[in-house]
């Protein structure tokens, strides 16, 4: 059998994984979350269920995949052995990947926009009172939405197209271009308006502020952000080569995926307090509100335009990550060439995006049918979710322990591996199950 291309490096493999789990979540999903539920209390409950719960799943996830060497559906199966109801895990991921890249790189395509018209000083006439409208108009317009989404979409298949190579040689320039990028933003912020009240809001820590729906979110979001439950963290474990240490990585991506968060939230959050703008609408404020007030900062036209480059690359990362799982399935399950399965599944991704494409009103059809809005939810709070709980049952009940403590550099009789696998086979579970049981109970 070929040996199996694997990543340059663990530094590298980390990037990656950075790269995928940074993303539209960290810059418009999580402020503006947890601006809606109130700060502090929010962020320490999201905190819980990033290192509590996420962690564990995402090391089960890539502990998977190095075992099995292969995408997520043929991972699974292959450890599964002759119990074929595991399949449904890889089913699962493939859905999920599928559907969720179809409505982000829709999202994504409109920073796209946002960052050309930035440059050419198209958004400076902009006020307070016209941004909404001209976003209405923006995502109505059924030539710039399938426009923006058929470039996102092909510059993602460019890059898988040449496999680990490719997201290794994007990464490498994206990364570092993003955390210098988001200190530059965060830092004129703060020195324009002060970072006192951002830091009170999100470290002041007051129960009485979170909702049950707001505990909900949390999981779901730390699902979300950390790129798991849909088997790319598999994929990206088979490449992972034997002699790196899965732990350290885990422990890496969870930290820096929190910090790029917060970040986000320190070069938002000022500018929110500090211009004393009325953030009803905080949803899409970053395509609006923030629009104008970045162009009033020092330089503005030009932080504004290295602002949407920035969402952008982080945007790129991840859908990269998404679009990986389904053409290393199609690749390795029908032993088609690269090439084909690449551009087999980024179309397939494309034509099903058209539906998210023309659902904030270019179409009535697919505008009533809420299609966007409806995959984002159907995934984020189903299909995420299920799919790392049943990972969790998988690695945490079928897997041997000859193979967890191999993958993991450990004894059986380790304080951590028993902790680790404490939390995958009780607590991870346990705690989904409480979040299904409330959803379906609401
Ligand atoms: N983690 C990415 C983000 O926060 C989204 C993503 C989800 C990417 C699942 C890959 C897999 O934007």
């Amino acid at each position: 059998m070929e040996k199996r291309k694997k990543w340059s490096s663990s530094v590298l493999f980390i990037m990656a994984c950075v790269g995928s789990a940074v993303g539209l979540g960290n810059i418009w999903k999580f402020p503006y979350i947890t601006f809606e539920n109130g700060g502090g209390a929010f962020v320490l409950i999201y905190l819980f269920a990033i290192f509590m719960v996420g962690l564990p799943i995402l090391l089960a996830e890539m502990l998977i995949g190095r075992e099995a060497e292969a995408n997520a559906y043929d991972s699974v199966k292959k450890l599964a052995g002759k119990v074929k109801s595991w399949r449904i895990i890889g089913a699962l991921a493939l859905f999920s990947s599928f559907a969720i890249l179809s409505f982000y790189s829709v999202v994504a395509g409109w920073t796209l926009d946002y960052f050309f018209n930035a440059v050419t000083g198209n958004l400076a006439h902009l006020t307070f009172e016209s941004t909404g409208p001209h976003f209405g108009a923006f995502v109505a317009n059924p030539l710039k939405q399938v426009g923006y989404h058929t470039v996102f979409m092909s510059l993602t298949a460019f890059i898988i197209l040449r496999g680990t190579k490719g997201i290794e040689k994007a990464i490498e320039i994206l990364m570092p271009i993003l955390g210098v990028l988001i200190l530059l933003v965060a830092g004129v912020a703060i020195s324009k308006y002060g970072s006192a009240q951002t830091l009170d809001f999100l470290f002041t820590v007051d129960f009485s502020k979170v909702t049950g729906h707001g505990i909900l979110e949390a999981f779901g979001h730390a699902f979300f952000t950390l790129s798991i439950g849909l088997g790319a963290m598999i994929v990206y474990g088979s490449y992972f080569p034997r002699e790196h240490s899965l732990g350290k990585a885990a422990i890496w991506i969870g930290i820096l995926d929190t910090v790029f968060a917060l970040m986000a939230c320190l070069m938002i959050y000022p500018i929110i307090f500090g211009s004393g703008m009325n953030v009803k609408e905080s949803s899409s404020i970053l395509f609006t509100t923030l629009s104008v007030e970045l162009q009033q900062l020092p330089g503005g036209q030009y932080i504004c335009a290295l602002f949407y480059l920035l969402v952008a690359f982080a945007a790129l990362s991840s859908t990269i990550s998404l679009l990986e799982p389904i053409a290393s399935f199609a690749e390795e399950h029908w032993k088609i060439s690269r090439k084909k399965a690449t551009l087999v599944s980024a179309f397939s991704i494309w034509f099903l995006g058209l539906a998210s494409a023309l659902s904030n009103g270019a179409s009535d059809l697919f505008t009533s049918l809420k299609v966007m809005d409806r995959l984002d939810y159907l995934t984020s709070n189903w299909t995420l979710p299920v799919g790392a709980f049943l990972v969790a049952l998988f690695c945490g009940w079928w897997l041997s322990d000859e193979i967890k403590t191999r993958e993991l550099g450990l004894k059986k009789n380790d304080t951590l591996y028993f902790m680790w696998n404490f939390l995958i086979r009780i607590v991870s579970p346990l705690i989904l199950l409480i979040v299904f049981i409330y959803k379906l109970l609401q």
